[in-house]
């Protein structure tokens, strides 16, 4: 059985953060507030009314938090650009104080030998935006557009390939379905035209990336789907799981067109928000690399509430993340087939751009983290052998950060941050990653 230890010789090793997550420095050098801001701060909405006005401290410790990652060894890093700090208000003026700051952060990146991958979007809204429909106006998409060529325009001599959205399923669903995470919406399928205008968003900033000869990619979180039986109705419910969080978010990126959506009740132009020429937007400027960020296989059954399609079940059997997500790694392998057999040649390298978990209260000793990596990425080689081009690997996290609705409670990180000093401490799995690395590192010289 091929391992982690067989990945090709140019495969890329990386971590991934998001600006939200780790900056802090909210109210610092002209920044505007973001949804998260604003949603943060109301009662209730975050676990333990935690917020990321702190967070990681990363904006000042940044120096600290690359020597970490040049200790690990790491070729890349991923981390996202603050929209309200380069354009405090979505619309408005630019601030030259925000753009600076990635200009120090993206050639401290450098000078340390580790490359940069920048996500454009990573969920941290403009709240200025927010008050003008946020991804529920499409006016949203041509800003974003503006605002990726500012900072393309700024930094795109040092960093050839972009990511432009982190997981339009996730911001989509949790941001304006359920309202778990900022901005808060609860409108259920109605929800999906912000989905549609953050593809477009990423078709528009494709194309600004494109004129500039520079890579755009797409962060995608995907699940492979499972039936929770073989009965019709339970088979029924899983595929029409499988259209609302993978095909609706993949296939008019990769083929044009959207997957029938009858099956959830949406109408095909969902509810006017689909122009005509919107999907050749999206589809035409290609795309160079799918970012895919994978944590857990999906078990679905048929309905049980009237208002949904399906109805998400447990993997019982499974070990279980302390976020409680199930702990499957061969279905990283089955997603990775599955997208080949789907897509065949209009599927793009793959990078994988986000995979990891969440520990118990840990501090240094993380062997399910260790376990959990380890094992993802054998998968990963698996579906390697079968002649899939994945180029990379970047663990979700450098840190332990701010976990959204979750506050400080989940910790993902390599590095254990102490939230009240901001004291960082390498855990077990920092060392375990850095020595794999090397492992890989020493194969490719010789
Ligand atoms: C992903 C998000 C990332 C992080 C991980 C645990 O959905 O992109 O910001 O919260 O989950």
């Amino acid at each position: 059985m091929p391992d982690r230890f067989d990945l090709p010789a140019g495969f890329r090793w990386g971590a991934a953060t998001a600006a939200y997550q780790i900056e802090g420095a909210v109210e610092e050098d002209g920044r505007g507030p973001s949804v998260w801001d604003v949603f943060a701060a109301r009662p209730g909405a975050v676990r333990d009314g935690h917020t990321g006005a702190v967070a990681c401290d990363h904006y000042h410790r940044y120096p600290e938090d690359i020597a970490l990652m040049k200790g690990l060894g790491l070729d890349g890093y991923r981390f996202s650009i603050a929209w309200p700090r380069i354009r405090p208000t979505g619309s408005g003026p630019v601030n030259p104080a925000g753009l600076a700051f990635y200009d120090r952060l993206v050639d401290a990146l450098l000078e340390a030998g580790i490359a940069p991958l920048p996500t454009l979007f990573h969920w941290d809204l403009p709240q200025g935006l927010e008050d003008h429909g946020g991804w529920l106006n499409r006016d949203t998409a041509y800003r974003f557009a503006e605002y990726a060529a500012v900072v393309v325009d700024e930094l795109g001599d040092r960093i050839p390939t972009w990511i432009t959205l982190n997981e339009p399923f996730v911001h989509t669903v949790f941001g304006y379905a359920l309202g778990t995470h900022a901005p808060g919406r609860t409108l259920m399928f109605e929800a999906l035209p912000a989905a549609h205008h953050q593809l477009l968003a990423h078709g528009l900033a494709a194309s600004v990336l494109h004129d500039r000869g520079l890579e755009a990619m797409l962060s995608n979180n995907l699940t492979p789907v499972r039936p929770a039986s073989s009965d019709p109705a339970d088979v029924a419910a899983a595929a029409a799981y499988d259209t609302l969080h993978n095909r609706l978010f993949t296939d008019p990126v990769l083929l044009g067109r959207y997957p029938d959506l009858s099956t959830l009740g949406v109408p095909d132009d969902i509810y006017g928000a689909v122009h005509p020429g919107d999907v050749d937007l999206i589809h035409a400027p290609g795309l160079d690399g799918l970012g895919l960020n994978f944590y857990n296989p999906t078990r679905v059954a048929a309905p049980t509430d009237p208002a949904l399609p399906f109805t998400l079940v447990d993997i019982p059997d499974a070990p279980h993340t302390a976020f409680g997500w199930p702990v499957v790694p061969e279905a990283l392998t089955q997603l990775l087939l599955q997208l080949r057999d789907s897509y065949g040649k209009a599927l793009p390298p793959i990078t994988i751009t986000e995979n990891g978990c969440s520990v118990t209260e840990d501090t240094v000793p993380d062997q399910p983290r260790i376990d959990f990596m380890a094992t993802h990425l054998d998968a990963l080689a698996a579906a390697v052998a079968e002649g899939i081009d994945i180029r990379g690997y970047y663990t979700w996290s450098l840190i332990d950060n701010y976990e959204w609705a979750e506050g400080y409670h989940q910790r993902f990180g390599l590095v254990h941050v102490d939230f009240a000093t901001q004291q960082r401490t390498p855990k077990a799995s920092y060392a375990w990653y850095r020595d794999l690395i090397a492992a890989h590192q020493a194969r490719r010289r010789r």
